[in-house]
């Protein structure tokens, strides 16, 4: 990422969710009310309540073809997760690449029994904080904010400074960051969670696959991300051979994988009236549970 620069991916996602959480209750598959505040401010009111209605979406289809459906689908599968964990004593969440994500804002349990850290890029970071203080008044105090560069900073170094602590139960959540990053950041990252949580923690993030970094993959989509990444300064550099990820997650530290690519999320989100959208195969969530020592 560029060092300045907030991150656009961080606002596309966020665009997205928007125009999902937009939609009548019985034909959205994820609801983030917030995700409206995170749209560019360059774009007029007017602009905007146009771009949210659904009316666009085979625009967006065609511009980006089962990206979007992607997208709601991780976001409310990650919901799910969360909400499990939350039911299941977790004491601690992680939110790592946080850019708009709005969960520490929408789960209430936030505001009281468990602690919630947002990590981040200082420059996405600082854009969000400054939009918070002003949806909510001031910067709200339930949550941490920890600013990093995965590229030049260690997860250790800066969460342990920032009251994380290493013995609670964690769930990391870590959604759509992984391909933006390089392998060994990406190893830094998972051997601290292995390392530094409770017992019974775990860790939930998405993956792409090896031929959407080096743009030998079929897929439309997969070539217009690869160059949209490219072009905004966010590369993709990262990621996971398909069938090799329980291998990979065990081989540093993890167990109980269970893996969620494109048509267990179809499947299980795109029913009813979604049950016809495109979900595109170039990406899959997945979350591992720590390994006892
Ligand atoms: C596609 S956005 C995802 C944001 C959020 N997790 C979501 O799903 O809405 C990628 C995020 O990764 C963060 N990121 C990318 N490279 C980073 C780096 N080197 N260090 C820290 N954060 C980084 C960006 O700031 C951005 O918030």
């Amino acid at each position: 990422m560029k060092e300045h620069n907030s991150s656009t991916t961080a606002r596309v996602v966020a665009f997205y969710r928007a125009v999902e959480s937009n939609k009548p209750e019985n034909e959205r598959i994820c609801y983030d009310p917030y995700a409206h505040h995170f749209i560019s401010p360059k774009i007029s009111a007017l602009k905007k309540k146009w771009l949210l209605t659904s009316v666009n979406m085979r625009i967006y289809e065609w511009i980006f073809p089962g990206v979007y459906a992607y997208f709601a689908a991780r976001t409310r599968y990650i919901d799910d997760y969360l909400q499990w964990c939350l039911d299941h004593d977790y004491q601690q969440v992680v939110i790592l690449g946080a850019g708009f994500d709005s969960r520490a804002y929408r789960f209430n349990q936030f505001k009281d029994r468990v602690k919630v850290f947002e990590v981040d890029h200082p420059a996405t970071q600082g854009e969000k904080k400054a939009k918070l203080a002003e949806l909510f008044g001031a910067l709200p105090e339930h949550v941490v904010y920890v600013p990093i560069d995965f590229h030049t900073q260690t997860l250790s170094q800066r969460l342990l400074e920032s009251g994380y602590n290493q013995k609670s139960k964690t769930l990391f959540i870590w959604e759509g960051v992984t391909f933006y990053l390089t392998a060994d950041a990406v190893d830094e990252t998972l051997a601290f969670v292995a390392k530094h949580s409770g017992s019974q923690s775990s860790l939930l993030f998405d993956y792409t696959y090896p031929d959407a970094i080096t743009g030998t993959s079929p897929l439309k989509e997969a070539r217009i991300w690869r160059k949209f990444a490219k072009k905004k300064g966010e590369p993709l550099l990262f990621g996971i051979q398909k069938d090799m990820i329980e291998q990979y997650l065990a081989k540093r530290g993890f167990t109980q994988v269970a893996n969620a690519p494109h048509e267990i999320l179809h499947q299980r989100y795109l029913i009813g009236i979604n049950q016809k959208r495109y979900i595109t195969p170039m990406l899959a969530v997945v979350h591992a549970t720590v390994k006892p020592d």
